[in-house]
């Protein structure tokens, strides 16, 4: 092991640590109230003991998945964050680049700071990730805009009726992104730069009207609730995110790990479930995968990579990832994803709810 190399993603945490202006670190760092669903996120997953099995030849193995029909190289996306070029001036495109070399799905998120047409341009396989707006006309601008852009879904962020309050960005009165970046996809075509509005009016009726509006899948982010989760496959909903926005949205919330199963044992078979939220090693993945889900997104740890090493750290956060979910995975006697059910759990955790 060389001197200095970084060898998990707490090692690019840290090194991101020391190059980002303290108050940006607060604002990819921070969740809301006393971040105490952040905190969990982790402790649920930490919680999660394995029962692996043993001698079953795992000599050849595979971490091949496929998601909404699309080949990715493993069970891994990227969760939608804002404002990547706060992170590393290389931005979103950069990212892109990342997730395309590393064969994983980009979520981008509606407050990129890079036009959504100039990221897809670095990447086969965006989603794009958008707050319904109360201006229907602008919703379906940016969803004809995805659609001709190739991006293969849209995952609707449902947490957010009202934006939780995140205290250090109080503190440190970080409102505004500084000079020269903006939100680009909120650029309307009279050049006039607009807000994201979080409507605190939406119902699922939103849902039956996106439904119609556009042949792209939807994906609901932000779902934890199983009564919900029914209500999604209902309304034709395409997959679903197991997420409490990384704790940023209510604080007290149930921890993702926590609240995977409830959901997993109500949607049908096969259903596209992914669970961002305090995944930060190879072993959560398994973990993630043993409850139920079909992949895992991450969040800040992209934003790490980013700020640590651009392009070629946002790289290496994946291919950690992706070396310790291969050890994690055969140390369980399994060879690919699909082999990973309740089997591994230690038995409270696979016993009936
Ligand atoms: C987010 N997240 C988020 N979600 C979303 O739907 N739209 C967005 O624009 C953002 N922006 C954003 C910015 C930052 C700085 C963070 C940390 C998070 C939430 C994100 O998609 C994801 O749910 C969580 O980040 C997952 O938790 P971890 O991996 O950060 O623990």
């Amino acid at each position: 092991v060389l001197p200095g190399k970084r060898l998990s993603l707490a090692d690019v945490e840290r090194e991101a640590a020391t190059v980002l202006d303290p108050v940006h670190a607060d604002f990819f760092a921070g969740a809301a109230g006393d971040e105490s669903t952040a905190r969990a996120n982790l402790a649920a997953f930490e919680r999660i003991r394995l029962r692996p099995r043993v001698l079953r030849d795992v000599s050849a193995r595979s971490l091949a998945t496929s998601l909404l029909g699309r080949p990715n190289s493993m069970p891994v996306l990227l969760s939608p964050t804002a404002f990547h070029r706060l992170a590393h001036p290389a931005g979103e495109p950069a990212t892109a680049r990342a997730a395309e070399a590393a064969g994983v799905t980009m979520v981008v998120s509606m407050a990129a700071t890079t036009r959504l047409e100039e990221v897809a341009a670095h990447t086969t396989r965006p989603w794009l990730q958008l707050y319904l707006q109360p201006d229907q006309d602008f919703t379906r601008h940016l969803v004809r805009r995805a659609g001709r852009a190739g991006y293969g879904a849209l995952v609707v962020t449902v947490d957010s009726p009202v934006f939780g309050r995140r205290e250090r960005d109080h503190r440190n009165g970080f409102h505004d992104l500084p000079g020269g970046l903006r939100c680009e996809n909120l650029v309307d075509d009279a050049g006039v730069l607009r807000d994201i509005v979080m409507d605190a009016g939406l119902t699922w009726d939103a849902v039956a009207r996106l439904r119609e509006t556009t042949d792209l899948p939807i994906l609901l982010k932000g779902v934890l609730h199983p009564d919900d989760a029914r209500l999604a496959v209902e309304h034709g909903v395409d997959g679903l995110f197991v997420s409490n926005h990384g704790g940023r949205q209510l604080d007290g919330a149930i921890a993702t790990a926590d609240a995977l199963p409830g959901v997993a044992a109500v949607v049908p078979q096969g259903f596209p479930l992914i669970v961002d939220g305090g995944v930060r090693r190879g072993i959560d993945v398994v973990r993630a995968l043993a409850l139920g889900a079909t992949a895992v997104g991450i969040g800040r740890p992209v934003l790490w990579g980013l700020a640590a090493a651009g392009q070629d750290g946002v790289r290496e956060v994946l291919e950690l990832l992706r070396t310790e979910l291969d050890e994690a995975m055969a140390l369980c006697g399994a060879r690919s994803p699909g082999e990973l059910g309740p089997d591994v759990l230690a038995p409270h955790l696979s016993a009936p709810t």
